[in-house]
């Protein structure tokens, strides 16, 4: 019986460990595309609102958003994205897994926990397939996400985000709010 518990413990502790050391590793990599996506898309949008103000700017997340997101996807192969409780494009919608995950970083902020150190993953299983999937969440800064996510909207900034995006929730947003989050899915 000793025996058979001591076999059993030696047989599952290196598989658990296995599994934690990949978890860990799966999770440095999400971390660090994510680090990309968020600095390359800083700078775009720094040197387009030097350049031609907030209405120009807007094409950078407009366009150059999703087209960081989909190089990075084809390069890892994975599902690289951002979304949000409060979406400005309905295609950023967060599925049933990311609502939840968006719903406990809010719990987590009101219960006192800084949003630009919060992330959250697991793996999932989804269709029968194993994915692993990795949150991280997107503090709202004064300087320049109100610009666009704010309260106080200039009127021609307004209007084109009206045209671009009618259906637009992500307005009324202060410095501090969790804006959203990135999304990675890698399958396993
Ligand atoms: C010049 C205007 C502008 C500024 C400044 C701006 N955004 Fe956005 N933001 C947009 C637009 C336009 C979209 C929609 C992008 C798309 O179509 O995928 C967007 C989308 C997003 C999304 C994806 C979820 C959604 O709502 O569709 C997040 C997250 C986000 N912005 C965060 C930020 C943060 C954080 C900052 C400050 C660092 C910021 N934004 C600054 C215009 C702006």
């Amino acid at each position: 019986m000793k025996r058979a518990i001591v076999l059993f413990v030696l047989g599952i502790f290196p598989l658990s460990q296995v599994f934690a050391d990949e978890m860990a590793q799966r999770a440095a990599e999400s971390r660090a595309v994510v680090k990309e996506f968020a600095t390359e898309l800083k700078t775009e949008l720094k040197r387009a609102l030097k350049e031609g103000g907030p209405v120009k700017a807007i094409t950078v997340c407009n366009a150059v958003a999703p087209a960081i997101a989909n190089q990075q996807s084809k390069k890892h192969g994975w599902r690289i994205g951002r979304t949000s409780l409060k979406v400005r494009n309905p295609a950023n919608a967060p599925d049933e897994w990311e609502k939840e995950v968006l719903e406990r970083f809010e719990a987590r902020k009101k219960a006192g926990e800084d949003p630009a150190r919060m992330e959250y993953f697991e793996v999932v299983e989804q269709n029968g397939k194993k994915l692993f999937r990795y949150m991280k969440a997107i503090p709202t800064a004064e300087k320049p996400c109100l610009l666009c996510h704010g309260s106080h909207i200039e009127p021609e900034v307004a209007k084109e985000l009206d045209k671009l995006y009618p259906h637009d929730q992500a307005r009324g947003f202060k410095a501090g709010d969790i804006r959203g989050a990135f999304t990675i899915t890698q399958p396993m």
